[in-house]
């Protein structure tokens, strides 16, 4: 049985992807921030399919020492679970902020979780999906477009606009995508983004303004269910050989921001290493200089 790790596993379209997996018999490991979310998503999934072979744990990828800490509950849970293999990991957790917000480390919050919180995860069960020559997928969005990395300032700490935040962190879903394709595909690793369209969740709706939520609770009308979208990364999951592009909406490859470059990805690599302190002591300097 092939082996799944979701986060963002407990609403919206984290959710109902661990529904569908399960139900294709996959067994997945949920990742939800708050012991009662994981405790109402397993229950959900269990009134849905008394079957379904899933396991929650939580942590909050808001602070990197959590990422750590589940991440190594992980590894040891494959390796007597699963022969220390995983055929794929989603990076799915995401946030929108109305304010400048920060992490432990001094990090903004959307660019914290919607993009180092994943690239510190996938680092650190790299191991277990090298096993597998597994697939790692990211939830991006469309509004990637149009937009570049402020590189001098990527906090967005001297002009904080928290959609350009946001629509930064999902251009850096495809970036890390990218770089990671540039790194391991030849050891049989895939990485993809799935753009999930307009999805009707609660996302805008959580820790945000009023006049933010005000909109998102207009705008999340037009949306279609995560049912949709959820079909997209189990078809991720699931297709043998593994599928050679990039960027997925509705099971199909689609088109990407012209920004999504093997510079930008490299750069945006060798930073996001910096930021999640998994180089040597001068780099420690730079994260600090980097906030
Ligand atoms: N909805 C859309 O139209 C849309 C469009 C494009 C892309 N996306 C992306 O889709 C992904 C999922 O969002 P969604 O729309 O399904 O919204 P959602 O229901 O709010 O899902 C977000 C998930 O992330 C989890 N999360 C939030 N903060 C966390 C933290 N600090 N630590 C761990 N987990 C945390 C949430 O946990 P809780 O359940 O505890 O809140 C939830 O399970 C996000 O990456 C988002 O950017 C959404």
């Amino acid at each position: 049985m092939k082996t799944v790790v979701i986060t963002g596993a407990t609403s919206g379209i984290g959710l109902e992807t661990v529904r569908l997996l399960t139900e294709e018999g996959f067994h997945v490991l949920g990742i939800g921030r708050s012991a009662m979310n994981c405790k109402r998503a397993k229950e959900h999934i269990s009134s849905h399919n008394p079957n379904a072979r899933i396991v929650f744990f939580q942590a909050d990828l808001m602070q990197q020492r959590d990422v750590l800490r589940v991440a190594e509950d992980i590894m040891a849970y494959l390796d007597e679970k699963s022969g220390g293999q995983l055929h794929a990991l989603i990076n799915n957790a995401g946030c929108v902020r109305s304010w400048y917000m920060t992490t432990e480390e001094g990090y903004e919050q959307q660019f914290a979780l919607n993009h180092l919180a994943g690239f510190l995860l996938t680092h650190k069960l790299l191991p277990a999906l090298q096993k597998a020559r597994g697939r790692v997928i990211m939830t991006g969005s469309a509004s990637h477009k149009g937009i570049k990395i402020r590189w001098d300032d990527v906090m967005l700490r001297r002009r904080y606009n928290p959609l350009t935040a946001y629509k930064q962190s999902k251009l850096c879903n495809i970036l890390f995508a990218k770089g990671l394709n540039d790194r391991f595909a030849h050891s049989g690793i895939r990485a993809y983004v799935v753009d999930p369209g307009l999805v009707k969740t609660d996302i805008g709706n959580k820790e945000t303004g009023s006049l933010v939520n005000l909109i998102w609770s207009l705008r999340k009308r037009a949306g279609v269910p995560p049912e949709i979208p959820a079909k997209t990364y189990a078809f991720l999951c699931r297709q043998e050989p593994a599928p050679e592009g990039l960027y997925y909406r509705h099971c199909k490859e689609k088109k990407y921001s012209g920004q999504v470059t093997r510079e930008n990805a490299d750069r945006l690599f060798a930073l996001s290493e910096r930021l999640c302190g998994l180089c040597d002591d001068t780099a420690r300097q730079e994260r600090t200089k980097a906030v």
